[in-house]
């Protein structure tokens, strides 16, 4: 596969996405190539990554200082405790604004790194490694960081855009299959709030995708990070634009702060949750016709996606659901704003609701 590169041109910040295989045994060339000076270099590295894989990424910094922090990447320990530890280690070693921290994993490993890059000595030079689907179509690009607190999902958190980002596809071979539908999650919904033809295109290639076939899986990474590229342009630091990558997020973050962060449900899986709430109010509330909406439901149901509330949550829960809605950082108040869909590639910002109308919903939803 050719590598594609994809320039990100934000109004502070400008910065390149290599897409391709085999990439990450060149990371050092590829630094130099752009030139990123460093004098060393911190790997934040997610446990999980492959021994063998590491091993070739130290090989290509050979004859530079490099140092390794291993990271157990789950919601819970997105947390100012591991914030505090990827510090010491940087304190530890002296490490100047003119170095290098560079995140090798997930979303979680990604928005964590990229948090402390941004806080320490108010900004060293933070480079992305995304090691996930999801993080390879959405966290990586865009600038957004963030930790978790008792209260919420990523409410402590920086813009802090990285130098470089670079993808290798060949990552995926060894995530579960458990994380590549987290990652379809994010890209269904690219497809839904900016491109029907690239909703289509899912449609008919869906389980090649899922499975990791080539050249369906690198063509849905591309459209998703375009996608995703149109709206951090547009909209760097989320005032408005912007606030419709959310669709679905607002049901997601609460679904996941309300089970605690538990592994029972992972963000992409609470993403694919929250879509499904999000059309279906949409449509309740005439928005949406029946038509997108079955041809939805259809797709999701299909691919055996998460779908149904009620094998997560039952009416005890709606109250803690709504608490932790209100309490989402898109909101200004006690009342709820969402991101909802017209059709299929048109999204809308709805009016506000109450939470006594938002409780009626999920009552409905948890009943039936
Ligand atoms: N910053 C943003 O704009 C943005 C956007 C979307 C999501 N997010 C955040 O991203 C996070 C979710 O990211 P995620 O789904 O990548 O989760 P994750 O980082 O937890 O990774 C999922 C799992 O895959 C494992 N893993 C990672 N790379 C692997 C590899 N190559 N081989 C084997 N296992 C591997 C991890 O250890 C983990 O168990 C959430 O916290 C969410 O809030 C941020």
């Amino acid at each position: 596969m050719k590598i594609i590169k994809l320039k990100i041109k934000t109004f502070t910040q400008k910065y390149s996405i290599f897409i391709g295989r085999n990439l990450v045994y060149k990371i050092s060339k590829i630094l130099k190539n752009n030139s990123i000076k460093y004098n060393k270099c911190l790997l934040v590295v997610d446990k999980n990554v492959p021994n063998k894989i590491l091993n070739k990424i130290k090989k290509s910094f050979k004859n530079k200082k490099i140092y390794i922090h291993f990271f157990n990447a789950n919601e819970k320990n997105k947390n100012q405790k591991n914030v505090d530890k990827i510090l010491k280690v940087l304190l530890e070693k002296n490490f100047s604004r003119k170095d290098c921290l560079i995140a090798i994993g997930g979303g979680i490993t990604g928005d964590v790194s990229a948090f402390v890059a941004s806080i320490f000595k108010r900004g060293l030079q933070f480079i992305n490694v995304p090691t996930t689907l999801l993080s390879q179509v959405d966290s990586s690009i865009g600038g957004k960081t963030g930790i978790n607190t008792t209260f919420g999902k990523n409410l402590i958190g920086s813009f802090y855009h990285p130098k470089l980002v670079i993808t290798d596809i060949d990552f995926l071979k060894s995530i579960s299959k458990r994380d590549v539908i987290c990652g379809y999650g994010e890209i269904l919904k690219h497809s839904l709030i900016a491109n029907k033809k690239f909703y289509k295109y899912l449609e008919k290639n869906s389980t090649k995708i899922l499975n990791l076939k080539s050249p369906f899986v690198e063509k849905s990474i591309y459209e998703s990070c375009k996608i995703k590229k149109k709206f951090v342009e547009k909209d760097e630091d989320e005032m408005g634009f912007r606030k419709i990558l959310n669709f679905g997020h607002t049901f997601a973050h609460s679904y996941e702060a309300s089970l605690g962060y538990s592994n029972k449900l992972n963000h992409g899986e609470a993403v694919i949750l929250g879509i499904s709430s999000a059309i279906r109010f949409s449509h309740e509330n005439k928005l949406l016709n029946i038509i997108d909406y079955n041809s939805i439901l259809k797709h999701i149901k299909e691919l055996k996606l998460p779908s149904k509330l009620s094998e997560y949550f039952s009416l005890r829960d709606i109250s803690k659901i709504l608490s932790f809605m209100s309490k989402d950082k898109k909101n200004d108040s006690e009342m709820i704003n969402l991101i909802l869909l017209k059709k299929i590639g048109t999204p809308v910002k709805s009016k506000v609701y109450t939470k006594k109308y938002l409780k009626k919903f999920f009552n409905q939803i948890l009943i039936n």
